[in-house]
């Protein structure tokens, strides 16, 4: 049997996007939000049957999974600097274009801005010029490609075939793919290519270096706009190409990348105390139980700041555990109590038991 919320779920349950094939990737940037889900107190609860109070509870457990994308002051600031490089991509196609380097920790928003950004400018380029190429080709002006650990060059071009379900992707050799690649960039007229997880590129080794050339010549044959996301790549010598320091002059990367740095939320200073809250309190307007109220996130800032050292990832993960004990326990809030009995991931357990 049917019932509001069941219905709800069926056009708003959980999405798998695969993001690293164009029919993922098109269906994540076409993706509208999810309808709002109304917030019934104590009363309304009781009232449910069984059924459709099962069918609620999983669906503001999936609402509550799926916070909002805030607009940090890390995500407006990579967007200016995005915007900028972008801006200089207007250059005619026989010019270089300069690429972005989305280069911090783990869990502090990399892949999200870089995947927000590239959905609006997937959007924008549609909207103006269509959905086919004037030589009748799919038009994707954007391409998301994810490295795996210990990648190599075959393997770089093979990835970029996938994700444009070229079907030589698996057959031809690593010269023939290399050009294949490009076909497919340009005959989509793909603009803008993310490549995310660049850190499983090791610089300093042969392997790494052939790739990291190889990104070069392919920035140097495509009119397109590289965002390169990944941790630690000032460290793991990606600016320098693994260069020894005499020759890192000659690094052409360092001169063409513009780095944009993402830090974790720190709450030391005034204004980014603020900033932490401001966060809670988009959180906390979002999620759905019966006693949430205003507050209910931002008057525990210094705990949930202690338990995540200011990564959002640990944060997501403690809010969305936090609602399902809230709702499991019949709590219908977050609170000290609540907070207490949620298990976070390893590095943000281990890092709060220090301080
Ligand atoms: N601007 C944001 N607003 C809300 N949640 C965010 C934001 N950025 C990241 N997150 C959350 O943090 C988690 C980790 O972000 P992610 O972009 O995967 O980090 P990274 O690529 O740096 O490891 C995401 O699953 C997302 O839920
Ligand atoms: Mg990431």
């Amino acid at each position: 049997m049917s019932n509001e919320w069941a219905d709800w779920l069926s056009r708003n349950g959980t999405r798998q996007f695969h993001l690293a094939r164009k029919a993922g990737w098109n269906a994540f940037v076409q993706a509208a939000g999810r309808e709002p889900l109304r917030r019934l107190d104590r009363g309304a609860l009781a009232r449910l049957s069984p059924v459709e109070r099962a069918d609620y509870d999983e669906a503001r457990t999936v609402w509550n999974a799926n916070l909002p994308t805030i607009r940090t002051s890390q995500l407006v600031r990579s967007y200016s600097i995005m915007d900028q490089v972008v801006a200089s991509s207007r250059r005619d196609g026989d010019r270089l274009r300069g690429s972005v380097v989305i280069d911090s920790p783990a869990g502090v928003g990399k892949t999200t801005i870089a995947t927000r950004y590239a959905r609006d400018f997937h959007r924008r380029i549609y909207e103006r010029e269509g959905a086919l190429t004037d030589e009748g080709h799919q038009r994707l002006p954007v391409a998301f490609i994810p490295l795996s650990a210990g990648v190599t060059l075959k393997g770089l071009n093979t990835k970029i075939l996938e994700f444009y379900g070229h079907p030589g992707a698996q057959r031809a050799s690593t010269t023939a793919l290399g050009s294949l690649a490009v076909d497919c960039v340009l005959s989509c007229q793909t603009r803008m290519i993310v490549i995310d997880e660049l850190h499983f590129i090791d610089f300093k080794h042969r392997n790494g270096m052939e790739v990291s050339n190889h990104l070069k010549w392919l920035a140097n044959e495509m009119p397109v706009t590289f965002v390169y996301v990944g941790m630690e790549l000032e460290a793991k010598r990606f600016f320098d190409e693994g260069l020894l320091p005499d020759q890192s002059t000659y690094a052409q990367t360092s001169r063409r990348a513009t780095r944009c740095p993402v830090s974790p939320f720190d709450i030391s200073s005034d204004s980014h105390y603020q900033a932490w809250n401001y966060l809670l309190r988009a959180f906390e307007e979002h999620i759905v139980l019966a006693d949430a109220r205003p507050g209910m996130l931002t008057e525990l800032a210094n705990e949930l700041f202690r338990r995540t050292q200011g990564f959002l990832v640990s944060l997501t993960n403690i809010i969305d555990r936090a609602c399902w004990i809230a709702i499991a326990t019949g709590t219908e809030r977050i609170d000290e109590t609540v907070l207490a009995a949620v298990t976070v991931d390893n590095a943000g357990e281990r890092a709060a038991s220090r301080r």
